[in-house]
């Protein structure tokens, strides 16, 4: 029998509840195939700076890159907000990307047919709309040098090299072979040097796809058509900075945050975690919606363990409980047969996946 390594990373907020409905639908699903989980904790985010003084214990990145794969929830809070930026939630995460070497991160925005009026767009806007903004993770004008404040002046910089544009465009170009074969590479090019450099270099790596066809935006523009259209989208390439913020726009086309999982590749281990936030509002109240999490492992299944027949299993099972009418809080208002807990929807999933 195989035995996959999973790091698990809860984090804070609802992280442990999210990460607690996704270990139950993985090991249901384990249980129709010849494989198994074999987990390990490791501590991230502000509890770990409550308990070992750092937001990302070495312990952590060690044995991460000693796993089959990290399987993340959630970090951060209100209550870490004051701390120096080094010792913050968030500085642990990227230096986690960093240590890891994540420079791929793959988020999916998918409307359910379910749940076409979930959105705070036209159900004939958002129907069908199925994109993935691939974004550069680990460069950009979050890592880049010289950075600095004092009382006067802030500053970071925007850098990109050409061989950390070229491996990001590869993989949006094996995506799109996979699935349209369209790049809509996004940039500020009549503005940036750094976005025109980026705008020749994909140029270049497309040349050895020639079967994907690729066009350029500018990012306000994308902005802008993401909303008024966003089926002409299929693959979105893109920066750090500008991903950023284009797939949390992006994510609001299905209508709950809580649905939308990520995947965060590199040349080692791979990182899968839902697009959302800690939510420390709703933690321990039993309501956040696992769906995302869920997806996140079905995505680490697929793309990371190459088991993509339990990942399809998993996906089905989402489809179907929402095709059923189980809702979870957020989603109550948008044609809930059943409302359920936290819980309740990993075990109405889990149950799907072993039918
Ligand atoms: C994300 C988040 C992070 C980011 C924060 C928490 C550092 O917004 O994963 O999109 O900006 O990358
Ligand atoms: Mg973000």
């Amino acid at each position: 029998m195989k035995k996959y390594k999973i790091a698990l990373i809860k984090g804070d907020g609802i992280g442990p509840e999210i990460i607690d409905e996704a270990v139950k639908v993985l090991d249901a699903v384990a249980s129709r195939y010849d494989f198994d989980f074999d987990y390990e904790e490791l501590l991230m985010g502000g509890i770990a700076y409550d308990i070992t003084g750092d937001p990302l214990p070495q312990e952590t990145v060690t044995k991460s890159l000693n796993s089959d794969a990290v399987l993340f929830g959630a970090i951060g809070g209100e209550k870490w907000d004051s701390l120096p930026r080094e010792k913050r939630p968030e500085s642990g995460l990227l230096r986690f990307r960093k240590e890891l070497g994540v420079y791929a991160n793959l988020r999916p925005a998918v409307v359910y047919d379910e749940l076409v009026n979930a959105s705070s767009l036209k159900p004939e806007v958002v129907k069908g709309v199925d994109l993935m903004v691939v974004r550069e993770l680990i460069g950009g004008i979050y890592f880049g040098e010289p950075k600095g404040r004092d009382d006067f002046k802030g500053y970071n910089t925007m850098v990109y090299t050409r061989p950390e544009i070229e491996r990001i465009a590869h993989q949006a170009f094996k995506i799109a072979m996979n699935r349209s074969k369209k790049v809509c590479s996004v940039d500020k090019a009549n503005v940036l040097d750094v976005s025109q450099l980026w705008r020749d270099v994909v140029t270049e790596v497309a040349q050895e796809y020639p079967e994907v066809e690729l066009s350029h935006m500018y990012v306000d523009n994308a902005a802008m058509q993401l909303i008024r259209d966003p089926r002409q989208f299929d693959v979105i390439l893109t920066g750090n900075i500008f991903g950023d913020i284009l797939s949390d726009e992006a994510s609001m086309l299905s209508g709950s945050i809580g649905l939308l999982p990520s995947a965060s590749t590199g040349d080692k281990v791979g990182v899968y975690e839902p697009i959302h936030g800690s939510a420390p509002d709703i933690a321990g109240q039993g309501i956040a919606n696992p769906i995302a999490t869920i997806s996140s492992a079905s995505m680490m299944l697929r793309y990371e363990l190459g088991e993509k027949e339990a990942a399809d299993r998993i996906d089905n099972a989402i489809k179907q409980a929402l095709a059923e009418g189980y809702r979870t809080k957020d989603l109550a208002a948008f044609d809930a047969k059943e409302v359920c807990s936290t819980s309740e929807m990993g075990s109405i999933i889990a149950n799907y996946a072993v039918k």
